[in-house]
């Protein structure tokens, strides 16, 4: 009796969990992330960059902007804070941003940005079609919220931990404290 109770406990939080994992893709706008999510773009030395330049390194993507009042600059510090936290652990890990405002966001600007929240990030940015591209792959959506200069970016702040071998490994939500960003990619790491 006691087995069937525990069967039947166990199928009900497996289906949960698949229907929160369903929920949490619709979420992001209905497109389910690419097993390698391939993308070209651009680096601050004008270089094309694809997602085979990083093979052998562990990514943590993030698309944003720099003009960003607020969530962009807390994601990226969470970044970095939990890079401090993982230490050495973290020399294979390589922080990206992709700019999803190729329009502000110039090489100059980005570099400049990123280098604010850590010497090893990198901002790729590119043309719109290539963003558009790149963010579908990883089911990132953004859009624009008004007119002429003076105008903000909507956008998803989740990041994405990418193995050495180009597959999306995990997408963690937007507001993971550091420590909790460097616990999953630990256990990710493998320690
Ligand atoms: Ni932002």
């Amino acid at each position: 009796m006691r087995n069937w109770r525990k069967a039947i406990v166990a199928l009900a939080v497996v289906a949960v969990l698949a229907g929160f994992q369903l929920q949490h893709l619709l979420g992001s706008g209905g497109h389910q992330a690419a097993a390698v999510p391939r993308f070209t773009l651009t680096d601050h030395h004008g270089r094309t960059i694809t997602e085979a330049e990083y093979r052998g390194q562990y990514l943590l993507i993030y698309f944003g902007y720099t003009f960003c009042p607020d969530v962009c600059p807390t994601s990226l510090s969470t970044i970095t804070e939990a890079l401090e936290i993982l230490g050495t652990r973290a020399d294979t890990i390589v922080p990206i941003l992709i700019s999803v405002d190729p329009q502000r966001d110039s090489t100059e600007i980005l570099t400049d940005y990123v280098a604010a929240f850590s010497p090893r990030m990198v901002g790729l940015t590119g043309t719109p079609e290539q963003i558009e591209a790149a963010a579908q792959q990883f089911g990132a959506i953004y859009a624009r919220n008004g007119d002429g200069t003076d105008y903000t970016m909507d956008h998803s702040a989740s990041i994405y931990l990418i193995a050495p071998d180009g597959r999306l490994v995990t997408t963690i939500p937007h507001g993971t404290p550091p420590r909790g960003l460097a616990d999953m990619v630990a256990l990710k790491l493998g320690g």
